[in-house]
């Protein structure tokens, strides 16, 4: 059984493909069209998950949609009459309607099939069950608490419940307008980073502050014993019509979601191009620890009703990688199964696997690894060095290491160098992070590396921290309470005695967004972290994400051009290597 999931109209649109219960492939529609977040519908990323399957759009035995138009109709009936929001929301809320409805006629326009045939085999798979399919289904547990926190997705904000081998029941739900995630929205807002998705500058920038605003904060938000959260809502303007998505040309990007009141509460809101003083950083740190505690709050709540000690997190507030690498010593779960795209990219996956246990399917799947995007074999990466000759040839060096080992040795003695390199291997990352194979690695042992990849390469904040790759054997040596982690999703006390040893990726307060390495998922990866601790008796190397301002690069081209343009020393891509040349 062929089963494609797709996120479209919503952030983040992606697909993914099961065949038989079993994933073949999974990808975000943004690397394709080199767009941040992509909103609209997901032709590059279905097309690519059909041929990674070796199928075509007519072998496809159900397209399952992470929307469901028709779910909770009387909540929201109920809400207009109440609330009587604004004609622009209503407009808005109409129009998404129509695109969502529309979309047999899209996939069989975009496919050529008959609209009737698509009909037949579309699934409209609410979001937030999306999102709890898209995290307990790959797990390795059989019985486990579930749990999805983010801004909204068909008129949810929260649910939580139990999943038991191929059942998930939802529990409890919290509603529009109430919400934990646009809490977050809206003080990210606030704090002048307005594009869609900048809610992890504020995480990064919050260890820098002391949380004098927690007072404050608290009086927008409340959250009940039993988990329910509330909202203050004169303080936001999301439910009265003030604020709408629009995705023109796919770029999604929502309007102001506070409301002025917030400013009497706050004090003027920074604007985006102002400086981040002491004042912006105190209010990050305790919007940080509101959210953390009202996370916490909802839970305990959780785990109270369901008494399991596992859980799985998902939605876009299971990226907040600070908050979850707490939970474990701030609620009763002691195994927790985040998985890489739990954001909105996830319910793809989420509703594809919901339709194939809804058909009977068994579970016999768990995700252990993030790498379920395309690859490029040398011959493709060859080609894409050699469609731009000349520039290469000014500029750097090239070599073919055929031998793996050889490789990563030579690579990893550049690192210990100094040079910064661009690490490009295998397949796509699936998720915002990059896991070793569309990485910038970096020697973490050199304080002054963040700054020099900051603004040499990345052109970004320099508050942003950077992320540990650790070799999975190494993890106790070096970080405080943490438990392996594949998918970058969890932060953990980096321990005192080696926040010296690795200064680049030791964030402000100590901490480090680690990922484990192991050569079980990854193995030219961890040689490459080997070889590096062969060399400097240090088992991590400093990693982020391979782009510039960009998605994350997808094919060879995207990954030169990145070296080119910017002051990378060294590009490895398969067995081809490019040194530049001192200019
Ligand atoms: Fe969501």
């Amino acid at each position: 059984m062929l089963i494609v999931g797709i996120n479209a109209y919503h952030g983040d649109g992606s697909a993914a493909i099961l065949r038989d219960g079993q994933l073949i492939a999974a990808v975000e529609e943004e690397r394709f069209r080199r767009i941040k977040h992509w909103a609209g519908f997901p032709t590059e990323a279905i097309c690519t998950c059909l041929e990674m399957a070796g199928a075509t759009a007519a072998d496809v035995d159900v397209f399952a949609v992470s929307r469901n138009p028709r779910a909770h109709l009387w909540r929201k009936a109920l809400f207009a009459l109440r609330r009587r929001p604004g004609a622009s929301l209503v407009a808005d809320r109409a129009r998404n309607l129509q695109t969502v409805r529309r979309l047999p006629a899209t996939i069989a326009e975009t496919f050529g099939l008959d609209e009737r045939h698509v009909a037949s085999r579309l699934q409209y798979v609410e979001h937030h069950p999306a999102h709890l399919a898209s995290a307990f289904f790959v797990s390795p547990f059989d019985e486990a608490a579930v749990c999805a926190i983010d801004g909204f997705g068909d008129f949810v904000s929260t649910s939580s419940g139990t999943g038991r081998g191929t059942r998930l029941s939802v529990e409890q739900r919290v509603f529009f307008p109430h919400s934990l995630g646009l809490l977050y929205l809206a003080i990210t807002q606030f704090l002048g980073f307005t594009s869609y998705g900048d809610e992890f500058k504020v995480m990064g920038l919050a260890p820098y502050g002391s949380p004098d605003f927690v007072h404050e904060l608290q009086q927008l938000v409340s959250v009940s014993v039993d988990g329910d959260v509330r909202l203050n809502l004169p303080y936001f303007s999301h439910w009265s019509g003030g604020a709408t998505m629009t995705w023109d040309a796919g770029e999604p990007k929502l309007g102001s979601v506070f409301a002025p009141r917030l400013e009497e509460l706050l004090g003027p809101a920074r604007q985006r191009d102002e400086p981040v003083t002491a004042r912006h950083q105190a209010i990050a740190a305790s919007l940080q620890q509101v959210y953390e505690e009202s996370a916490f709050r909802i839970l305990r709540a959780v785990h109270a009703r369901t008494r399991q000690t596992r859980l799985c997190l998902a939605g876009g507030c299971a990226m907040n990688s600070v908050a979850n690498g707490r939970i474990r010593a701030n609620t009763p779960f002691q195994n927790i199964y985040v998985q890489p795209a739990s954001g909105d990219n996830g319910t793809a996956l989420g509703a594809a696997l919901h339709a194939w246990h809804a058909a009977g399917g068994r579970r016999g799947f768990v995700m252990e690894h993030g790498y379920w995007g395309p690859s490029f074999d040398d011959a493709a990466v060859g080609g894409a060095i050699a469609a731009r000759r000349l520039e290469v040839d000014q500029r750097a060096q090239q070599t073919v290491m055929a031998d793996p080992q050889g490789l990563c040795d030579w690579t990893a003695e550049r690192i210990a160098a100094g040079l910064v390199v661009g690490w490009f291997q295998g397949r796509m990352e699936w998720g915002a992070r990059a896991l070793g194979n569309r990485s910038i690695l970096a020697d973490p042992r050199r304080p002054d590396m963040r700054d020099i990849i900051n603004t040499r390469i990345k052109f970004r904040e320099t508050f942003r921290p950077f992320a540990p790759s650790v070799a999975v054997d190494a993890v106790d040596g070096y970080f405080v309470g943490a438990v392996p982690d594949p998918f970058m999703i969890q932060v953990y006390p980096v321990r005192p005695e080696k926040r010296s040893v690795i200064p680049a990726v030791t964030h402000v307060d100590g901490s480090g967004r680690l990922q484990t390495v192991s050569p079980a998922t990854n193995p030219r990866y961890y040689q490459l972290i080997e070889a590096f601790r062969r060399r400097t008796g240090v088992p991590v190397l400093l990693n982020t994400s391979f782009n510039e301002n960009e998605p994350i690069v997808h094919r060879p081209s995207e990954a030169l051009d990145c070296f080119l343009r910017t002051d990378m020393d060294v590009l490895v891509m398969g067995s081809h290597v490019l040194s530049k040349r001192p200019s």
